[in-house]
């Protein structure tokens, strides 16, 4: 990461483009239902801006930037991994401003798929395998948007999304993709519209799978580069249903993104009750945060954030497994 020297032109600028709401992101992994503390083993997203108005983790939109492998600084491990071993369940804790369960967990709008993917870690042009997804699952009526997974199941449940670690998958480090998808703005696309476009917010968990398993994951795909903005579940209208008049082809079913889901992955994934949660249920001060690639750091007087230096993050993934640093902002 390069050092830059604070500009207070770029700061103005960084502090006014602070004010746009936030998203979701995963606040908890539980295992076989016993939560493993918040932000533990998660490549926390960064809180794209400055407290109070910040902690926007605004959405990945542009398909060919490297955000949409693990979200905004998701080349930054988390210290801790989670070790599983085959047949474990995962569940993720998604929400939006606390981990709590009053929580809303996403925007009552943001209807969508649900998938998660596996790759070993580090991923490379082509290891990311869908094990899990879920889209529309019923299409309801005519002017009304139907259920969806994001909506319909996952903020139905409190944020809940549960995984199964494939059966006899072979030892080793793994990075767990799990994602939402938002179409609300989907009847555009971004590469036409960047103000619009289909919302992703993929999340990664890091994992360590322990045991004598032979299984190894088949090739998959690479993000960025999964999905394309012509794809029929990347660029649909999600309100086509209920508009009185149709001005586009509408169509009341849905083709979820990516790939088919992985043969060896579990069919069904059964929802595990969970546990409490251990750990931070609230937002924290992050020390920094980043806005359009430009890192800020900051010291606080009470929730006042003083930005002390600003500098350009470029990702940077190795291509061999290295062991955990902290990310530069918790
Ligand atoms: C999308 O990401 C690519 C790769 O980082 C970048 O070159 C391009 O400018 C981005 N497009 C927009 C509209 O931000």
């Amino acid at each position: 990461m390069k050092l830059f020297a604070s500009s207070s032109i770029a700061l103005a600028a960084l502090l006014q483009s602070s004010q746009v709401a936030a998203h979701t992101f995963i606040w908890g992994v539980f295992l076989n239902g016993v939560d493993q503390g918040s932000f533990r083993g998660i490549r926390t997203p960064a809180f794209n801006g400055a407290p109070p108005s910040g902690y926007n983790n605004s959405p990945v939109k542009n398909l060919t930037s490297i955000d949409m492998r693990c979200n905004v600084l998701g080349d930054f491990q988390n210290s801790h991994t989670i070790k599983v071993v085959p047949g474990d369940t995962l569940t993720f804790d998604w929400h939006h401003d606390y981990r709590t369960p009053a929580d809303d967990v996403i925007d009552t709008s943001h209807h969508g798929p649900a998938m998660i993917y596996l790759s070993p870690d580090p991923p490379t042009e082509n290891s990311f395998v869908k094990i899990w997804e879920k889209g529309l699952w019923d299409a309801g009526e005519m002017l009304k948007p139907g259920k969806w997974a994001t909506t319909a199941d996952i903020k139905a449940n409190g944020g809940l999304m549960h995984m199964r670690v494939p059966e006899g998958l072979k030892a080793g480090f793994y990075l767990v993709r799990a994602e939402l998808v938002g179409l609300h703005e989907s009847d555009a696309r971004f590469d036409q519209n960047p103000i619009r476009g289909a919302q992703f917010y993929p999340n990664c968990v890091q994992i360590e799978v322990t045991g004598d398993g032979t299984v190894e994951l088949p090739e998959g795909v690479g993000f960025p580069g999964a999905y394309k903005y012509s794809d029929p579940g990347v660029h649909y209208d999600i309100y086509c249903s209920t508009k009185t008049k149709i001005t586009a082809p509408c169509t009341l079913t849905y083709e979820i993104p990516g790939p088919t889901v992985w043969s060896g992955a579990y069919p069904d994934t059964t929802a595990v009750e969970v546990g409490p949660v251990s750990g931070a249920t609230a937002k924290q001060p992050w020390s920094s945060w980043i806005i359009k690639s430009v890192v800020t750091s900051a010291t606080y007087s009470g929730t006042k954030a003083f930005a002390t230096a600003t500098s350009v993050y470029t990702a940077s993934w190795s291509s061999v497994y290295q062991t955990p640093t902290p990310a530069p902002m918790s």
